[in-house]
């Protein structure tokens, strides 16, 4: 319940701007979002690389209803992988990439994809995997919510095309997705498997947390027994410990797979695990867009909203 009105809020305009004017607020941002620029989101990468860890940096932003912004954004992440390469931080350093930042859902009635919408979103991101395989890197595509997947999954197809080194995300939360691992795990491909942060309907999704671990175990097993490059996001101990089992059981070597997590979260878990010989990419998110971003670490973590409640009523 608690989740579901907080996944609400992640999408409110005026609980946006409550929070944006609470400057205490920052302290809540600052612990999961780099900065407000790329220079921040440099300066981490180079912190955790030089500490062994690897990188994905994500511009903040979504459902974007400008074409203008959009073409913004992909100019954006162009600017970002010429400052990872010139920086020496490929192939350490990746990109993560939303696809309704890039203008997916403009055209149509601006809540999901529409054709219009997927052809710019189509050439913004083709735009950004060309300057990431100059760079010497690599972009995954994020999934946000499940009206969005088909039309993910169909861009990242297309993508593949001439850049088959690009990588998505499935989230185990939703019923369909061991099927959509089986589809993705032949050779070359990448796959981000999480559990999924946004609200979805029993229809499509797993509600409790038990289903969606057991789902995520199913996923993981097709994507390791697979050809491709599995990630595996999440900070979950046990579903950590059954990643690394499996991988040793099929005899995959540690770099044919990753542990991910997200900047902030279980920083201690992640150097333990690179020091253990595990390769471990951390997602970093950057931009003054962090709302919607924030709100969904508030959903997984309610110990954390307490103090940001606070912080917003400024006491
Ligand atoms: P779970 O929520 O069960 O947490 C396990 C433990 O981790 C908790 O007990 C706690 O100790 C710690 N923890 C988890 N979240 C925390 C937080 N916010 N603050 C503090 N501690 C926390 N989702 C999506 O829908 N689309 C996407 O594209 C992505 N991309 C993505 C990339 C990467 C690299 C990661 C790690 C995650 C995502 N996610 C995502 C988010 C994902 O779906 C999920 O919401 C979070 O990872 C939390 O789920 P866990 O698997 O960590 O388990």
């Amino acid at each position: 319940m608690l989740r579901r009105t907080l996944l609400a809020a992640s999408r409110s305009p005026r609980l946006e701007r409550a929070a944006r004017t609470a400057p205490v607020a920052r302290s809540v941002v600052r612990r999961y979002v780099a900065g407000d620029r790329a220079g921040d989101a440099l300066r981490v990468t180079r912190e955790l690389c030089s500490a062994g860890l690897r990188v994905t940096i994500d511009n903040l932003g979504e459902d974007v209803t400008e074409r203008a912004h959009a073409e913004r954004t992909a100019h954006e992440y162009v600017a970002l992988l010429r400052r990872i390469a010139e920086d020496g931080l490929a192939p350490w350093a990746e990109v993560s990439v939303k696809l309704s930042a890039l203008g997916q859902k403009l055209g149509g009635n601006g809540a999901a994809p529409s054709p219009d919408g997927e052809k710019i979103a189509l050439d913004n991101a083709a735009r950004i995997c060309a300057a990431a395989e100059a760079a010497g890197t690599t972009v995954t595509l994020d999934m946000e919510d499940h009206e969005t997947v088909d039309s993910t999954l169909g861009i990242l197809a297309q993508l593949r095309v001439d850049h088959p080194r690009t990588g998505a995300v499935i989230q185990s939360y939703l019923r369909r997705s061991e099927g959509d691992c089986l589809a993705l795990a032949g050779p070359g491909s990448r796959v981000r498997l999480c559990k999924g942060a946004y609200d979805a309907p029993a229809s499509a999704a797993f509600t409790r947390r038990r289903d969606i671990d057991l789902s995520y175990a199913r996923c993981l097993r097709v994507l390791m027994n697979g050809r491709g490059h599995p990630m595996v996001a999440t900070h979950d101990p046990r579903l950590i410990d059954l990643a690394v089992a499996l991988a040793a059981l099929g005899g995959r070597d540690p770099g044919t797979y990753e542990l991910q997590m997200l900047y902030g979260v279980r920083p201690r878990a992640q150097a333990r695990l690179a020091a253990e010989g595990q390769r471990v990419r951390v997602y970093v998110p950057y931009g003054d867009d962090w709302y919607g971003y924030l709100v969904r670490r508030l959903a997984e973590r309610p110990a954390n909203l307490a103090f940001f409640l606070r912080s917003l009523l400024g006491r």
